[in-house]
């Protein structure tokens, strides 16, 4: 035997016995992670995962950050056309728990293993999926109510289901958004009321905002079951609890007392309770408008990404330098350390 060999012959057995140990350990991983899945109970980072569920994740979560961030876009737009300075605080507040709910998801999804940064990148470059709702345009004060009845509304139906995740960091911040997503539904509520029993034109305001806000809010519980490629398997590893329909379904069932207490009418002429089934009928949705704007072809969706992108450009100096503070600031804490 060569010298050569007699050195491959011990590797190669350890990269045997490695890959034994490494199947093993993937089994094991395996059976504890369908314990937990069955048990109902919570995958935490350091737990073993398979590939698939933590890739899975990756996509939701941060599709969901993204969604948080670019939807600050329409409303941001308001504040400084919000009708009162109340109206701006408030508006300012919402806009601001918008941009810590995509902080609290990108932190969840960090604990995936994925960088933020990449993230950040993704979206950037125009890859990343983002909520179909925020690709149309804020175009009344009426709208603004609209968004928070009906888009911070279809959030929490879909969301609340969410806080019980099977990924415990997912699972844990969506409780803390629900609640402020709470608070987001009611001031949009109180918009419309006020503007629907105000004057004949602010009624009419209202009314349109709800006519454009009622079919793109619907589709953002996503395709119907049958076009919902990840439902299933995230409906078996206990992410989703309810299919897109499902959750689509209970919103309209809850939409519809709310609007007649609003005095305004949903846009729908097939809205119609169904004794047998327990359920409102409704319309079906445009759904060949919902996939082309998921494809980046929304009424905005080049400027969304513009703006995004606009902003990230020209806060750069400002991670910088907060960077740069920050390394200096370890620097001279470790020198004290050694002193
Ligand atoms: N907009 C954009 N893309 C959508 C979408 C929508 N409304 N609905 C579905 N899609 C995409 C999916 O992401 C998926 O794309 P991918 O396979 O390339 O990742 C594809 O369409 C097929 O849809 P599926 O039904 O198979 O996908 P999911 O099982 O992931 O279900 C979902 C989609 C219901 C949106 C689910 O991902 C989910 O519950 N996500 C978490 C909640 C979320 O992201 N909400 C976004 C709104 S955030 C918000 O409302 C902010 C608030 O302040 C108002």
């Amino acid at each position: 035997m060569s010298p050569e060999n007699h050195q491959h012959a011990p590797l190669h057995l350890a990269d045997e016995s490695d890959a034994a140990a490494a199947l093993a350990e993937a089994e094991s991983g395996q059976n504890r992670f369908d314990e937990i899945i069955a048990e109902d109970s919570r995958v935490e980072p350091r737990d073993w995962m398979p590939e698939s569920y933590r890739k899975s994740l990756v996509r939701q979560v941060s599709q969901h950050a993204h969604s948080e961030i670019i939807g600050m876009q329409p409303e941001g737009n308001w504040i400084s056309r919000a009708p009162s300075l109340k109206r701006k605080a408030i508006l300012i507040a919402k806009v601001q728990d918008e941009a810590g709910h995509g902080l609290y998801l990108y932190s969840a999804a960090e604990t995936l293993g994925r960088p933020r940064e990449e993230m950040y990148d993704q979206l950037y470059s125009g890859k990343a999926k983002y909520s179909s709702i925020f690709n149309y345009p804020a175009r009344t004060w009426a709208d603004i109510g609209a968004i928070g009845w009906l888009v911070d509304g279809a959030a929490i139906v879909n969301q609340v289901p969410l806080c019980r995740a099977s990924y415990g960091p997912y699972g844990r911040a969506m409780v803390r958004i629900c609640k402020e997503e709470s608070f987001h539904q009611r001031q949009g509520w109180e918009i419309l009321y006020s503007l629907s029993h105000g004057t004949e034109a602010q009624h009419q305001m209202a009314q349109e905002a709800v006519n454009r806000f009622y079919g793109p809010a619907l589709q953002m519980f996503g395709p119907p079951d049958g076009d919902s490629p990840n439902s299933q398997q995230s409906m078996a590893w206990k992410i989703k609890r309810f299919t897109n329909d499902e959750l689509r379904q209970r919103f309209v069932d809850m939409l519809v007392p709310q609007v007649e207490a609003l005095g305004l009418t949903l846009p729908d002429p097939e809205l119609k309770w169904n004794e047998e089934r327990g359920h409102y009928d409704f319309g079906d949705l445009d759904w060949d408008e919902f996939f082309a704007v998921i494809k980046g072809n929304g009424p905005l969706s080049r400027q969304r990404l513009e703006h995004y992108r606009k902003a990230r450009d020209e806060g750069a100096w400002v991670r910088e330098a907060a960077t740069a503070y920050a390394n200096r600031q370890s620097q001279d804490q470790a020198a004290l350390i050694g002193a």
